[in-house]
């Protein structure tokens, strides 16, 4: 699909993004999705977070836990330096209107089109007729959270790519068949930063991620600073010293992820950081990276405990973030009911 077709939105800029409520948060979220939200809040752009709750859904989450699950998710929010204030922190249920966009993209996006979405295929496994029907129309909900705020940017880590396509072809299709041109944007991922797809530290070609049977192949946000230490002295490496230039890592992919990290963390690139460290071995490099590690999580672990003491002060952050965001939503839900043709008498 092109979307040379689609005169252009000349609406507002807006930044959107999510995290999934359904379990912990692990260093690949950390570098690729928050720090990135917090460097974005200073932009002048109005910034939109949410915790996606009725994604989480799409898999088997206890009740009980999915509340927890969702403030958990807003302490680290706020814990990683996102300010109330400046931007708008909700639980995705909470604005009704998620739901009935997504009803709407439903109707918008064509079978074909989700049957080419790799993470369904790799979340449903062998027994594909076993998985959920929100596990299989996730993406149409993704585009539904995204374009509900007429987002036009949309920061995220690498694995995000194809949902972000697929939200621009039901932004287009969307605008094609109502006949309403730039009604909504056709938004642009924000893939940037050196960690925008952090490895397993036990395999170099497996993306970290909570999924991973072993848990020394990623590092937790509620890891303390002994286990981090641990799990990086572990952390699969080769032999090599480090070179003084990307290009010649080569095809080093655990050593290229530890460089990646290292970047990220220390707010630096990677050529920044192999000009330091070239012609050291990994154990001269892995202390180092330790210690970035346990300094750089550890305030913000230690920030998420205290406000997982305090709900009542996560919860009037949501409610707040909620009601702004609803706001917008149901403006948007008004003029989408009114294209598609819905009663209003
Ligand atoms: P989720 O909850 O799986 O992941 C949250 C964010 O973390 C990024 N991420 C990574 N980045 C770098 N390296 C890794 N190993 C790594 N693992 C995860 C993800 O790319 C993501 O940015 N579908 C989304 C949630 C969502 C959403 C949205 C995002 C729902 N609606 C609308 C943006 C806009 C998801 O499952 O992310």
């Amino acid at each position: 699909m092109t979307d040379d077709s689609s005169p252009a939105y000349n609406g507002p800029r807006r930044i959107l993004s999510g995290i999934q409520a359904s379990g912990a948060l692990h260093l690949g979220n950390y570098l690729g999705a928050l720090k990135r939200f917090v460097a974005l809040q200073d932009q002048g752009a109005p910034v939109f977070v949410f915790v996606a709750d009725l994604h989480a859904i799409t898999v088997w989450q206890e009740p009980e836990k999915l509340t927890s699950q969702t403030r958990e998710i807003a302490a680290a929010y706020l814990a990683s330096g996102l300010d109330p204030a400046r931007t708008i922190i909700f639980p995705q249920s909470a604005v009704r209107a998620h739901a009935e966009l997504a009803w709407v993209f439903n109707c918008v996006a064509r079978l074909g089109w989700l049957d080419r979405m790799t993470q369904f295929k790799e979340k449903s496994g062998k027994h594909k007729e076993r998985a959920s029907v929100g596990l299989y129309t996730y993406p149409v909900l993704q585009a539904a959270d995204i374009l509900l705020y007429k987002a036009t940017e949309v920061p995220v880590g690498e694995d995000q790519k194809q949902h972000l396509e697929l939200t621009r072809d039901i932004a287009q299709k969307f605008n094609n068949d109502f006949g309403a041109p730039g009604f909504f944007p056709l938004p642009e991922p924000v893939i940037q930063g050196p960690a925008t797809r952090v490895m397993s530290l036990r395999d170099g070609q497996a993306k970290m991620s909570k999924s991973d049977p072993s848990d020394l192949s990623r590092i937790n946000l509620t890891d303390d600073a002994d286990t981090i230490a641990a799990k990086i002295r572990k952390a699969k490496t080769d032999p090599e010293p480090l070179p003084d230039s990307l290009d010649a890592l080569g095809e080093r992919p655990e050593a290229r992820n530890l460089i990646a990290i290292y970047a990220a963390l220390s707010d630096q690139s990677r050529e920044q950081v192999l000009a330091q460290f070239a012609g050291q071995g990994f154990g001269a490099f892995k202390p180092k990276l330790a210690e970035l590690a346990v300094e750089s999580l550890a305030p913000v672990t230690a920030e998420m405990r205290r406000l997982m003491g305090d709900p009542a002060e996560i919860d009037r952050v949501l409610r707040a973030g909620a009601e702004r965001a609803a706001e917008v939503a149901d403006r948007t839900v008004a003029e989408v009911r009114q294209i598609v043709g819905f009663w209003n008498g």
